[in-house]
């Protein structure tokens, strides 16, 4: 005797009516039960489980047991069907052939509804909120530097980059400072290592940090022809005393110009378009006389305030204040300039009496500083984001 068709049912599958995945399911279900106890019996529990059936696998698993080719238990009872006598034979056949087909209709139902659901799961919800992109921006030195860069190389000058570690003869030598001066003094300059440590070629002791860009023009010169229209940009080293406005490192940008009857006054007409660009197109600009060892004749340039309009004062209310920045003079001083002074020009092998030449150079901090109403230096250094978020 065969095995009953329910027995295949496993009692651990859970079970759901199947009328949600199939609408039709109960009347369908009716009339298998008017021709088949049994079979309406099977059918009420393999529908229930297919309806219950909550992965794919799971299905799989329900639609093998009733309907496998080889073992499903209705594939199976169609089997036997013909050894029946006569009149059950029309009977079961029609309710297993009915059932099989709602068990197909209704594990085909839940396959889709499944499918559908899981790819919900895996699709991009575009009700979440989206993630804002992390934007990096660019320092506000190096912003400087750019606006810089483009504005010389407009006027022709090109990039020359030069070591941060320098020889006592390039960063002060060649540049006629003389042997004593205040500047070659381990107080003022970051030596590499202690003077007189030097052993044997006695080179160590002369290795100091660069205290200015200007080292560069002596190696750019040396290395090629004149005429020359270069600026150095770069990092710089002092001891100094660290306070809101002095840091031992920091940044210029010098510039040099080489070629037959280079004036004085070419060196006004560069540092005026230089203000005006970098500093407002309203301010004024000054020169007085200054002494650098490595020109002749020096000077410093000043701008007008640009906090104040050069007037020394702001007006707070009815009463005014006087400037902080200028510190009431509506001058700030901006950069060193000057004719290259003829000592340079034989350090490196130039005929001072064939090439003139003029140069400047500047602090990068302080024009940011200016720009940005800066008050700490320290912060260019700190990467600290409140600060470099701001720019
Ligand atoms: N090198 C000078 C400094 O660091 C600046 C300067 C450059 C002055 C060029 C004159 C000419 O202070």
């Amino acid at each position: 005797m065969a095995q009953p068709l329910v027995a295949s049912i496993d009692s651990g599958w859970s079970r759901t009516d199947p009328s949600s995945s199939l609408p039709d399911w109960t009347a369908r279900l009716d009339e298998i039960a008017t021709l088949d106890a049994e079979v309406r019996d099977a059918a009420i529990g393999f529908g229930a489980a297919l309806a219950g059936a909550t992965d794919l696998g799971t299905l799989g698993e329900i639609h093998t047991a009733a309907l496998g080719r080889e073992r499903g238990a209705l594939t199976l009872a169609l089997a036997e069907v013909p050894a029946l006598p006569l009149e059950q034979r029309k009977t079961r056949g029609r309710a297993l052939n009915l059932a099989k087909k709602l068990l197909t209709d209704l594990a085909a139902a839940r396959r889709e509804s499944l499918g559908r659901a899981a790819e919900a799961q895996r699709a991009t919800d575009v009700t979440i909120p989206g993630r804002k992109p992390w934007i990096g921006r660019r320092h506000p030195l190096a912003r400087i530097y750019d606006e810089l860069l483009d504005l010389f190389h407009g006027l022709g000058y090109s990039v020359y980059t030069s070591p941060e570690v320098e020889t006592d003869a390039y960063n002060f030598g060649k540049l006629n400072f003389p042997p004593d001066h205040p500047a070659r003094d381990a107080h003022d300059t970051y030596f590499v290592a202690p003077r007189g440590a030097a052993s044997g070629s006695g080179a160590v002791s002369d290795v100091l940090l660069r205290t200015h860009t200007s080292p560069g023009w002596v190696r750019a010169m040396e290395e090629r022809k004149p005429p020359l229209r270069l600026v150095f940009p770069g990092r710089v080293y002092r001891a100094e005393q660290v306070d809101a406005s002095h840091m031992d490192q920091f940044h210029q940008i010098d510039g040099l110009y080489v070629d037959r009857n280079v004036s004085m006054a070419d060196l006004k007409s560069t540092l005026d378009t230089f203000a005006r660009s970098i500093y407002g197109a309203s301010v004024w600009t000054r020169l007085i006389p200054i002494h650098f060892p490595f020109v002749e004749p020096g000077a410093q340039m000043d701008v007008s305030c640009v906090i104040c309009d050069g007037r020394g004062i702001i007006a707070e209310g009815n009463s005014t204040r006087r400037c902080s920045v200028c510190k009431g003079s509506g001058w700030l001083e901006v950069l060193g300039a000057g004719m290259v002074h003829p000592n340079v020009f034989r350090a490196v092998g130039y005929d001072p009496e064939e090439v003139t030449g003029f140069a400047f150079g500047m602090g990068i901090e302080r024009i940011a500083m200016l720009r940005h109403h800066i008050p700490e230096i320290r912060l260019f250094l700190e990467n600290d984001l409140r600060f470099l978020n701001q720019f």
